[in-house]
């Protein structure tokens, strides 16, 4: 694993290090810290100005909880390569996801348990097993287009991320765990209502001063524990359907079927180390890991799609150039559409689904000047430079054919931690790390990706994009609730006539 570590950041050694108390920040209040000033639905564009206001380190405080931000990306890849050695993700995010009661899987482990895990999740994310399971995706995204093509007929508007979170939680479900959820085509109290309390609830406990839930248990506490009982009942339904199928089917133990299947082989091995409970968690992590991210990318690139026509002009006769059955697109021709996977990658640099990530130092060391003591925590901001004139040409500007060319953007680049990297001077492919970067990052980028561009194929391939509208008819506003979302999408259709 390696990445491209930017020259800015080899910087002779500083004379004298800064500590936390010497470093510029917006003042913080007694008890609450800078809580107050953090809306909680934009915490990452307070933290983005506080960038502007204050240099890319800065100190902020939530509650008792001390935090160092960073904004300089050669800064950021350095504290998200350093792990898991240097770094971790933070204990709040352990604690206050095991007190939710979920089971921890990958995103939230640490140390020797982190290891195991993401050997494991890795080998199940490989791209030979998900060409395997191509064809789940394809039911799929045909369920997606019965639904698009029902709103058509009906003159009905979309709500677009809606739909997409249905499309992504099915994706997820056929393809990790081998299981049919057809949230799609499925009214009511359906797996994704429930699975949607849980990022939000999971944001505002990390960002409140105080833990009042601890304390008492408000009607929004409990809403989430009846959701989260929820989820964690189908997480235990998905498990024992893959375990009866694995006993009557045996060689699925040697040849696992998807991910789940890999997951519960290696938990039966002897001394494997991998429980039951880890297994729980990793299923309800690949759900919320690749549910709303997925969803939100996909609705951010359909909204600037549509107020960048030119590029929309170019996507559409992408998709009808090589996808000859739009019902039914083939794998050889979803790795084709070039021009949306640039499309994807410049959508996820202005509009990075994950703007914040949160880790924790677990010893002493530095950052550029700065004396980072062991356990403080690091907010990363990912969206400075990747939208700033001095490191990407009209960084302002939706330019998809930046990205064209110069290998694929999902293995290449700052963002990237795996496989080679292509060195493009200026380019915004060395900055944009919307998949993190280092060891940690996003095991389910391919995934994405080729989830991205199948939802693109079904949408320019069958249909005609007629609107793509906001509340107030100007770019959709951003909302964080650990995934970053477009505020109020809504999409009307016709069915194309080919
Ligand atoms: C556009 C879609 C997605 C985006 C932008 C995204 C972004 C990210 C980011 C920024 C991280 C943190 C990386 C780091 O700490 O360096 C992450 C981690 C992770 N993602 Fe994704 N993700 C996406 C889709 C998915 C999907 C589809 C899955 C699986 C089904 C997935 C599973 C995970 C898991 C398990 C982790 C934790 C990895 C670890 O801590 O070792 N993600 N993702």
């Amino acid at each position: 694993m390696d990445i491209e570590t930017p020259a800015s950041v080899v910087t002779p050694a500083p004379a004298r290090l800064r500590h936390y108390d010497e470093l510029p920040g917006p003042r913080a209040y007694p008890i609450v810290g800078n809580a107050l000033q953090l809306d909680s639905r934009t915490p990452h564009l307070q933290m983005q100005r506080w960038c502007d206001e204050y240099g890319p380190i800065y100190r902020m405080r939530i509650g008792k909880r001390r935090a160092m931000v960073i904004g300089d990306h050669a800064l950021v890849a350095q504290v998200l390569r350093d792990r898991p050695e240097g770094f971790r993700r933070t204990t709040s995010l352990e604690r206050i996801w095991a007190e939710m009661g979920m089971p921890l899987g990958l995103f939230a482990v640490n140390g020797e348990v982190w290891k195991r895990q993401r050997r494991m999740v890795m080998a199940g994310f490989d791209p030979a097993h998900v060409k395997r399971y191509f064809p789940a995706l394809q039911q799929v995204a045909a369920a997606l287009a019965r639904r698009w093509q029902k709103a058509a007929q009906q003159g009905q508007a979309i709500d677009l991320q809606a739909d997409l979170m249905r499309y992504t939680v099915d994706t997820i479900a056929g393809l990790a765990f081998g299981a049919e959820v057809n949230t799609l085509e499925t009214e009511g109290n359906v797996l994704q209502h429930h699975l949607d309390k849980i990022f939000p609830a999971l944001n505002r406990r990390l960002l409140s001063p105080l833990p009042t839930w601890r304390w008492w248990r408000s009607a929004a506490d409990r809403e989430l524990e009846l959701g989260v009982a929820e989820v964690n009942r189908a997480v235990a339904g998905f498990i024992a359907q893959a375990r009866s199928r694995m006993a009557a089917e045996p060689n699925r133990r040697e040849r696992p079927e998807n991910l789940l299947e890999a997951m519960l082989a290696a938990a039966d091995a002897p001394g494997s180390g991998i429980d039951d409970e880890q297994v729980s968690g990793n299923v309800l992590t690949m759900l919320l890991a690749g549910e709303d991210t997925t969803a939100n990318t996909i609705a951010w690139m359909i909204h600037l799609l549509w107020r960048h026509p030119a590029a929309l002009e170019r996507a559409r006769a992408e998709v009808r150039a090589v996808v000859a059955d739009p019902a039914c697109p083939g794998w050889d021709e979803i790795a084709k559409l070039d021009f949306i996977e640039a499309c994807a990658h410049e959508t996820m640099r202005l509009k990075p689904v994950a703007p914040l990530l949160v880790v924790q130092a677990l010893g002493d060391t530095t950052l550029a000047d700065v004396q980072v003591p062991k356990g403080m925590v690091v907010t990363t901001v990912m969206r400075r430079d990747s939208v700033s004139d001095q490191h990407v040409p009209r960084a302002a500007a939706f330019e998809p054919e930046r990205w064209l060319g110069a290998g694929s953007g999902a293995g290449s680049g700052a963002g990237a931690g795996e496989g080679s990297v292509a060195a493009v001077a200026g380019s915004a492919r060395r900055i944009s790390m919307p998949f993190g970067a280092g060891p940690r990052i996003c095991p389910g980028r391919y995934l994405a990706l080729l989830e991205m561009k199948m939802a693109m194929a079904t949408l320019l391939g069958r249909f005609e994009v007629q609107s793509v509208d906001t509340p107030d008819g100007q770019i959709a506003q951003e909302k964080l609730a650990f995934a970053m979302a477009p505020v109020g999408l809504t999409m009307r259709l016709r069915a194309h006539p080919r």
